[in-house]
């Protein structure tokens, strides 16, 4: 192995194209990364020299092959830069793991909810916490059918398997949520961990919900980096009243301390420079 062939993409696949939205898989050859990976660790990535670091969730590994599996929804400049790697194109810069690795032990009955990009990143939490002997229940969420990823992988790493739409192509029509509280509100169902991972607002509601019944939730807030090594500050959140850093404390926390308008307003400022950076892109183009 020459050192050439470090963070190669190796394979190649679209997983959705519809509606606007692109979803790109991506292996790639990082034996170091494959061995040492554990679920909910990252990996912060460039895909050029001029690009921005990303955080991306190893959403899969093969240690014999030495590649990891990344998951990247097109969303901004530099997904969409990333989106044009094919094939023996290298990443500029590839770094991980970073962040705690979700504690995975047995809890007893566990529910996973994911949202959008989400239904990737809790699919190695679910896959561990199904070969650590809990009863895994998963719930994923998308717009539309034709945008559900990983289907298959997810129900194999499951004993129930829920699914909703936002427009009723597929599953209940409605959001996870939805399906989260009906269940956990069953007289004869007893759950012990909720793990959540999608949108803010998603999140959030799974905080409440939780939260007002007593069951302990644990979201991934990774979203919201930038460098991933605990030195910028962006992706402060506040825990129980107190600073911490997702890239560095997290990306998993307490979902009942998170303060979530906090949150929600620092995402905020960071669509809007990112709109910006997309239009001076556009503008260049
Ligand atoms: S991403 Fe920069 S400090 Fe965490």
């Amino acid at each position: 192995m020459t050192l050439n062939m470090m963070m190669k993409i190796v394979e190649k696949s679209i997983l959705a194209d519809t509606s606007g939205v692109k979803i790109v898989r991506l292996e790639v050859f990082f034996p170091s990364v494959a061995q040492k990976i554990k679920p909910g660790q990252f990996v912060v990535v460039m895909a050029a020299q001029e690009g921005e670091r990303i955080p991306l969730t190893v959403v899969d590994k093969d240690i014999a092959k030495g590649t990891i599996i990344l998951i990247v929804q097109e969303a901004g400049f530099t997904t969409r830069l990333i989106g044009k790697l094919n094939p023996g194109d290298s990443f500029y810069a590839l770094l991980g793991p970073l962040g705690q690795a979700t504690p995975i032990k047995r809890y007893g009955k566990v529910v996973l909810v994911g949202g959008g990009v989400g239904i990737a990143e809790i699919y190695p939490v679910a896959k561990a916490l199904k070969e650590a002997g809990n009863q895994v229940e998963i719930i994923v969420g998308a717009k539309e059918r034709d945008l559900l990823i990983l289907e298959r992988e997810l129900k194999a790493a499951s004993d129930r398997f829920f699914v909703a739409t936002d427009n009723g192509s597929y599953g209940q029509r409605g959001f996870t949520t939805d399906i989260l509280k009906e269940l956990l509100l069953k007289k004869d169902e007893k759950y012990d961990l909720v793990y959540a991972v999608g949108p803010i607002p998603m999140m959030e509601k799974v905080s409440l919900i939780t939260k007002d019944i007593g069951i302990k939730a644990i979201v991934c807030l990774n979203a919201l980096m930038v460098d991933g090594t605990g030195m910028c500050g962006c992706c402060r959140v506040s825990i129980g009243g107190k600073t911490k850093f997702s890239c560095i404390d997290g990306p998993d926390f307490d979902a009942h301390l998170v303060d979530w308008q906090e949150l929600e307003a620092r995402n905020r400022i960071y669509q809007e420079k990112e709109k910006h950076i997309c239009n001076l892109y556009k503008s260049n183009d």
